[in-house]
């Protein structure tokens, strides 16, 4: 068992992923679902967070408290579809600072093009979530992972709705200590590159554009 797989079965999670992966879920739903899912997802992403004790006031006496140790969590969102997990996860993490990763798949080699990038100014000492609902050839995740390493954070966790065997291994090939948070690892891929039986492709039905 890869060590740096975190499957989340939860059924919540996995009743919402399915509805998610009817066709004839409408694009208000499949988005809905994405943020319900996503703030689902949020609260086992941040299961073994740091916390450090700070003293605070109650209405009736003082109290060593817990919360969150250093700086805002950073969600960095591959685009454009990483964008359909961002709602929910500020839901739970409503301080967190967003990033964003323009890349592009090369149609012919299915290799991932950047074209935009843009992250907060002071990146070290802070954890990195990235975002994206297909972890499929594992090309785009693994290049906004390369190119996030180069801001030196405190730590990166990838975070999908749906991955398969081939994204994983491309992915832990080139980041083998960046676990992945996944409800679901689906059969493999097809010619085109798309996760089978999977929920087609999650841009499009996330912005209606299919
Ligand atoms: N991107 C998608 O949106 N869907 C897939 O199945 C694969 C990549």
């Amino acid at each position: 068992m890869n060590a740096q797989l975190h499957l989340i079965d939860h059924p919540l999670i996995q009743h919402k992923l399915s509805l998610m992966r009817c066709k004839d879920t409408s694009t208000k739903n499949f988005r809905q679902l994405a943020r319900e899912i996503s703030a689902l997802l949020a609260y086992e992403l941040t299961r073994d967070m740091p916390t450090q004790t700070v003293r605070i006031e109650t209405p009736l006496e003082a109290m060593d408290a817990r919360m969150i140790d250093g700086k805002k969590i950073v969600l960095a969102s591959i685009l454009r579809a990483g964008n359909g997990l961002l709602e929910g996860m500020l839901d739970i993490l409503p301080s967190a600072r967003v990033g964003h990763i323009g890349l592009y798949r090369n149609p012919g080699t299915l290799e991932a093009v950047e074209y935009y990038f843009k992250m907060p100014q002071d990146m070290a000492e802070r954890d990195v979530i990235v975002l994206d609902p297909m972890l499929a050839t594992g090309n785009s995740a693994a290049a906004a992972v390369e190119r996030l390493k180069a801001c030196r954070p405190r730590s990166i966790r990838f975070v999908c709705l749906l991955t398969c065997p081939e994204g994983i291994a491309r992915f832990h090939q080139q980041h083998p200590e960046v676990p992945i948070f996944t409800p679901a690892i689906d059969r493999g891929l097809d010619e085109h590159g798309y996760i089978v039986p999977g929920l087609g492709d999650a841009g499009d039905r996330l912005f209606g554009t299919q």
